[in-house]
């Protein structure tokens, strides 16, 4: 029975370029595939043209680790992966879909948590479920691998210039940057630029209240595009901005961070693979060696949380999370019209973004 399915399931692959939604959503699953990494990268150096992959993140140089570490690995599958803001390249997804039934993608991994369960519904993702399947907690994939988890991405812990703050100076509550001692020192993303940073301020304000949020943007907040970018400016040392929280810590050394006792932004960043990719064994191997052992790795040992069971994080379980649950950012981005309603509230007091995309602003 099951080697029955298999088969059908290989056949319907063979035709998705003929017949995009042949192998798509609704109403079809797929067994997990077995193959070992080495196996799909033979398969997939029998297809043609670069793996195009959409990117989520704000600075370019976002891309570099991944592109790096796969031309080392699989050099004879060619890797374009473009980097941008995710609600920019989800909407240069549909358009293109809308102009000529093409992604423009071979797979996404975004933030736009909403997307994959639209793009599902439409009949547009290719089922895949890649062999180490059965170790991404359910919670956080499709049951018909539609799309599944793959980076546990965060946001709300304090990120601080180490060279001119000490720990013990930091806030000890969010309701402590009201403080005047915090005017003109903070560096801070647009809540009404990114839904993850939306969110947060969301949970916090439903936390501290308006007059806390009123008040925060009366402290001469230095209000920026991008997540990536307040790091950037913190880290400069060359301007009175020593603190944010709506970014997370990257390389440079004189960057520290200090979680707070409440409510973060934590959530799986989702990868699928589009039905009408021309290249499904190349965009196979790409979300396979993502999941695979090999690469969650030296996401654990980074210390990041993990959505997979088998290995263990220095930073624990993502479950044993005490103040943020990781499915909850997918359920406020799911309400549109509560996205929405947020983002005008922000926008009513701070007004609009200003400034270039941040892709652009580095
Ligand atoms: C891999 O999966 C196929 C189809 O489900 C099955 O026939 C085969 O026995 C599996 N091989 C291994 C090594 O598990
Ligand atoms: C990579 O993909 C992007 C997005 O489709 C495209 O604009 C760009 O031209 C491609 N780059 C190369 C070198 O093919
Ligand atoms: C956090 O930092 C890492 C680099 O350490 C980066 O790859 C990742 O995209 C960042 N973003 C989030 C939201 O965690
Ligand atoms: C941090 O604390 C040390 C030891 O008390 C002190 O020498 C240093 O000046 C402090 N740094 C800042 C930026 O306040
Ligand atoms: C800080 O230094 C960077 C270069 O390292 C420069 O681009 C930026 O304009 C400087 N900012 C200020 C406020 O001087
Ligand atoms: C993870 O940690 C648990 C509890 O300490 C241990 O039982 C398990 O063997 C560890 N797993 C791995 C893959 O190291």
């Amino acid at each position: 029975m099951r080697a029955v399915a298999y088969s059908v399931i290989f056949q319907g692959l063979s035709l998705a370029v003929s017949l995009p939604l042949a192998d798509s959503f609704p109403g079809h699953d797929c067994v997990v595939d077995n193959r070992t990494l080495d196996e799909i990268y033979a398969a997939a150096q029998k297809e043609s043209g670069e793996l195009t992959v959409f990117w989520g993140g704000d600075e370019i140089s976002q891309g570099d680790p991944t592109i790096t570490a796969w031309n080392a690995r699989f050099p004879n599958v060619k890797l374009n992966l473009t980097v941008d803001v995710s609600k920019y390249l989800d909407s240069r997804i549909d358009r293109q879909f809308q102009k000529t039934g093409d992604d423009g993608a071979d797979l996404a991994v975004i933030q736009t948590t909403h997307d994959y369960s639209r793009w599902k519904r439409e009949g547009r993702l290719l089922p895949y479920k890649p062999a180490n399947w059965n170790n991404i907690y359910p919670a956080l994939k499709d049951p018909n691998g539609a799309f599944f988890g793959i980076f546990v991405y965060q946001f709300g812990s304090l990120i601080y210039n180490s060279d001119r703050l000490n720990e013990s100076q930091l806030p000890n509550s969010y309701a402590d940057f009201v403080d005047p001692a915090w005017k003109g020192k903070l560096v801070l993303t647009y809540p009404n630029d990114d839904d993850a940073i939306g969110y947060l301020f969301s949970v916090l304000i439903d936390k501290y209240g308006w007059e806390w949020f009123e008040t925060l943007s009366q402290q001469d907040v230095q209000w920026i595009r991008g997540t990536g970018q307040p790091t950037d400016v913190v880290a400069k040392g060359n301007t009175t901005r020593v603190l944010s929280f709506t970014s997370n810590l990257t390389g440079p050394k004189n960057l520290a961070s200090k979680i707070l006792d409440v409510p973060r932004v934590l959530w799986p960043q989702r990868g699928a693979i589009f039905s009408s990719t021309k290249r499904p064994e190349s965009a196979k191997l790409f979300l396979s060696w993502l999941i695979s052992d090999e690469f969650q790795q030296g996401l654990a040992s980074e210390g990041r949380y993990l959505s997979v069971k088998n290995l263990n994080s220095t930073s624990g379980s993502v479950w044993n999370e005490p103040n943020t649950g990781i499915t909850q950012f997918g359920t406020f981005m799911e309400d549109r019209a509560n996205v929405e309603w947020w983002r005008f509230q922000y926008e009513t007091t701070i007004g609009t973004a200003q400034g270039v995309s941040p892709i652009l602003s580095v």
